[in-house]
């Protein structure tokens, strides 16, 4: 069964009503799209194919999303596959079809150490001609896609959990500025663009949440243009506790900058269990949900609220299955698009 929204009655509304009460979270009607719910705009991370092509799917995520990032179009392999030669279709489709349904773009990501075109790995030069390689890559995406993408993960998953930089083969080429680097090409490309950085495991003042803090306030007093933190939230049912998710982004909002929850899901199957019950952890999983939406709420304030954006639409299409080999169920919504009682708890916690 698909969910039909030109068909919504009373009895449908019943029934999901009814189908989506987890022990933690308060009532849960659909009579409003869920970005309607949230004082901050909510998105999804799309697949370009089906967010062209399926109609399920588009009526889906347009109904309740009003932001999106493309979830593989905008990274280096598929923008720059060959040295010089820029393929924007795909992504262009994207991007055009979700501003006409009236969603925000956030642009996903331009400088990373993973799904970079092959050619990147055996590129040969200098450190002026990686520079000159990174600039040409940032100028001709940021200004293609300018006036239609206002923010960007211009760095993705620079640090390591410990808070050391990580080895990749920008920082390799370049050495260790190509962060601020890649800040301040971003910034001359389009000096209007909304500029991230964007990493995982910030959640507990972790080390690596250190090193997240430490390069902002570096590049804040360089005067290098960064406008905000993507904290990207793959998280599981065993946590982080709610204090813990708090006090970090409390921290990072000290900063004064904007704060994205940007790449939010929740695992019900985190070690990966040959047969899980996945349902029987459906209730813990909606308090999870319910406590990032509050925390998020009570520790960032209003004006930094950048919003939250989940890693897939429904759990159908989420990354976790095929790229850990596991079951798993982590998103709002079923492979059907009807309702989890993740989708209440998180209802409850805006
Ligand atoms: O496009 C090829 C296809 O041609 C081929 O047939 C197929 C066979 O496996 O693979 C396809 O590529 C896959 C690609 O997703 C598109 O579906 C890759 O194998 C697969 O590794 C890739 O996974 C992506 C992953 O990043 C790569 O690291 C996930 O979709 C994507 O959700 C995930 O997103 C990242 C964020 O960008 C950064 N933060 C972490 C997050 C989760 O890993």
């Amino acid at each position: 069964m698909l969910f039909d929204y030109s068909k919504i009655t009373t009895i449908s509304l019943l029934i999901l009503f009814t189908s989506c009460q987890p022990e933690t979270a308060g009532p849960c009607t659909f009579e409003q799209a869920l970005h309607g719910q949230a004082p901050y705009p909510l998105g999804f991370a799309a697949d370009v194919a089906a967010f062209r092509f399926d109609p399920d799917y588009q009526n889906h995520s347009s109904f309740h999303f009003n932001s999106i990032t493309a979830e593989n179009a905008l990274k280096m392999e598929h923008i720059q596959p060959a040295r010089g030669g820029f393929e924007f279709v795909q992504a262009d489709s994207l991007v055009n079809l979700a501003l006409r349904k009236g969603m925000r773009v956030h642009g996903h990501t331009l400088i990373w150490h993973n799904q970079n075109p092959p050619w990147l790995s055996t590129f040969s030069g200098d450190r002026q001609a990686w520079i000159d390689l990174m600039k040409e890559h940032i100028n001709t995406v940021i200004q293609h896609f300018s006036g239609r993408i206002h923010s960007w993960d211009v760095v993705n998953e620079a640090f390591e959990d410990n808070g050391d930089l990580r080895e990749t083969v920008w920082r390799n080429g370049i050495g260790d500025d190509y962060i601020e680097l890649a800040f301040q090409f971003a910034a001359e490309a389009d000096p209007d663009a909304m500029l991230f950085y964007n990493d995982y495991n910030l959640w507990r003042k972790s080390a690596k949440c250190r090193a997240v803090l430490a390069l902002a306030e570096h590049l804040q007093k360089k005067g290098i243009p960064i406008q905000g933190i993507g904290f990207q939230g793959h998280i599981d049912i065993r946590g982080p506790g709610q204090r813990e998710i708090e006090l970090a982004l409390e921290e990072l909002s000290a900063l004064g900058l904007q704060v994205h929850i940007s790449e939010l899901d929740v695992s019900v199957n985190p070690l990966g269990k040959a047969s899980p019950d996945l349902e029987g952890n459906f209730g813990k999983q909606a308090e999870v949900y319910r406590m990032v939406a509050e925390a998020y709420t009570s520790s960032v304030p209003a004006d930094q609220q950048f919003g939250i954006t989940f890693w897939g639409l429904a759990d159908a299409h989420s990354w976790i299955p095929s790229f850990f080999n596991r079951a798993d169920a982590p998103l709002l919504w079923d492979a059907n698009y009807m309702p989890k009682p993740a989708l209440c708890g998180f209802m409850d916690g805006i």
